[in-house]
């Protein structure tokens, strides 16, 4: 089976967040099971050549987008230990910009980023056609990679090399949609007639990517099972509910893993001191140590540290911890954030790092070092999630003995369990999280109980085998429903 991965993201060659976690990690794990698969990524101009020695496999493509024949040239690089190839596209107009997004919280702003993720999914298309090399899967991955299944319902549903291919869509964020002007529709190519109207909000004269690639694909997916079930809910639907009811009979839910080769604190680089289970508790006190002195925290013996490694931006719960945030302090904890967002989210926490210095240690960077000695160096790890569609940060945490305190929500509520791997509450209220704390508080303070919970957490496998076998089912129903078009 020939499957290629579309993905705006993927690590450790351009990543962001959870999406390129993902984009890393899952096709290497279908590799092992044997399945045929690349990626396919743009090529941003912050990628390392020197890491990669991406190889130009193709010059001069010729892609057709706003009137224009815009020309990419594809270069192959490997994800780093593995045999899955990476196919970068080149645009100077569209693909190189810098940085992965343009906006810092990644969420998309502008109808130029709209029309370079929609031109690099053309790209990928056009590129296998030329190549005339079949392929059973395009995998896509939020609205970024979206205008793949919409272009195969359109401008190639007839084209002898693609027209046989079926499409997968995987939703990680439904709260970033890729919202922007109709008029991207011309810039592809597309015949506005081709389309339903109902398709898209004629009244505004908007396009959603998010909503074309639920439409268009042949299944949909999102990245665990609890979140599959909400975004059929107008509370965690994102206005696109009723169009997710519509297709219910395609969309299922597959629990993201994580890359045990990258996020293990028995061989993590970036870790002071190396660990694993049974020795957990001499790596958490030296890890501890090491990472106050580096972010300047006080040298406070047992007081309990509470980490958080997260973007910034309202989905995360960070309203309910500004709430909650002078509560918590004389609960007694200690406090270390790392991590990047909007401006209104960061303000408050940049105020509690001077209110509360030694107790409060505010990072407002991308640093991967630092998230590995939060993960290392803390005793629990906050993630209070407003929703959540999978996450990544509790998985690590688990294995880095770092206790999840999380919100019952999407994979949140499908990987910890209350009072046995970490602390779970339910009602997204400050007062739900500070009753939750007090509970942690007790947990810590009974040292045989903690060491359960730790060690538990330590244990459970998430690793990426199971899910993979997941997808490969899915793979083969989207190729039985693409015959049925
Ligand atoms: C997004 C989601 C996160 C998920 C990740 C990978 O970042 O917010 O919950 O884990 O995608 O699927």
């Amino acid at each position: 089976m020939k499957v290629v991965f579309l993905a705006s993201e993927c690590a450790p060659i351009a990543k962001v967040g959870g999406l390129g976690d993902v984009a890393g990690a899952l096709p290497k794990a279908l590799k092992k099971m044997g399945i045929d698969i690349c990626v396919c990524m743009p090529f941003y101009k912050a990628i390392d050549h020197e890491a990669y020695s991406p190889l130009l496999v193709k010059r001069s493509l010729v892609v057709p987008f706003e009137d224009k024949e815009r020309e990419v040239d594809v270069y192959k690089t490997e994800l780093p230990n593995s045999k899955v190839p990476v196919y970068l596209f080149k645009n100077e107009y569209f693909l190189s910009g810098g940085g992965v997004y343009f906006s810092k919280s990644a969420f998309c702003e502008s109808h130029r980023e709209v029309q370079r993720f929609a031109f690099f999914s053309k790209a990928v298309l056009e590129y296998f056609r030329a190549e005339k090399e079949p392929v059973d899967v395009f995998h896509c991955n939020d609205w970024h990679t979206a205008t793949v299944p919409l272009l195969m319902k359109t401008l190639y549903k007839d084209d002898p090399v693609l027209k046989n291919a079926a499409t997968v869509y995987t939703i990680h964020n439904l709260g970033n949609q890729g919202i922007s002007e109709l008029m991207l529709l011309d810039e592809l190519g597309i015949r506005r007639e081709d389309l339903d109207t109902l398709d898209w909000d004629a009244q505004n004269r908007d396009i959603d990517l998010m909503m074309q690639g639920i439409i268009q694909s042949d299944v949909i997916n999102a990245v665990s099972p609890t979140y599959a079930q909400e975004i059929m809910t107008k509370r965690y639907g994102a206005g696109l509910e009723e169009v997710l009811q519509g297709k219910s009979g395609r969309v299922s839910g597959i629990l993201n893993g994580v890359d045990y080769q990258i996020f293990n604190p028995e061989t993590d680089p970036n870790v002071f001191f190396n660990y694993s289970l049974p020795n957990w508790q001499e790596g958490k006190r030296k890890n501890k140590q090491d990472l106050r002195h580096s972010v300047h925290l006080d040298d406070e013996g047992t007081t309990p540290l509470l980490g958080m490694v997260t973007r910034l931006t309202d989905q995360k719960g960070l309203d309910i911890i500004r709430d909650a945030f002078p509560t918590i302090m004389k609960l007694g904890f200690q406090f270390v954030l790392v991590g990047l967002g909007d401006p209104t989210s960061e303000e408050p926490f940049i105020r509690f790092a001077k209110e509360y210095p030694g107790k409060v240690s505010i990072n407002l960077t991308f640093d991967l070092k630092l998230a590995s000695r939060i993960y290392a160096g803390s005793d629990a790890f906050l993630m209070p999630s407003k929703f959540e569609p999978c996450g990544l940060g509790q998985l690590i945490a688990l294995k880095y003995g770092a206790v999840p305190i999380v919100r019952a929500t999407g994979g949140l509520k499908d990987t910890i369990l209350n009072g046995e791997t970490g602390f779970v509450f339910s009602p997204y209220t400050a007062k739900a999280l500070i009753n939750c704390l007090i509970k942690v508080r007790e947990g810590f303070s009974d040292s045989k109980r903690w060491q359960d919970i730790v060690e538990t957490g330590m244990s459970q496998d998430y690793s990426w085998d199971r899910s993979a076998g997941e997808y490969i089912t899915l793979y083969k129903n989207a190729i039985r429903w693409s015959h049925e078009r």
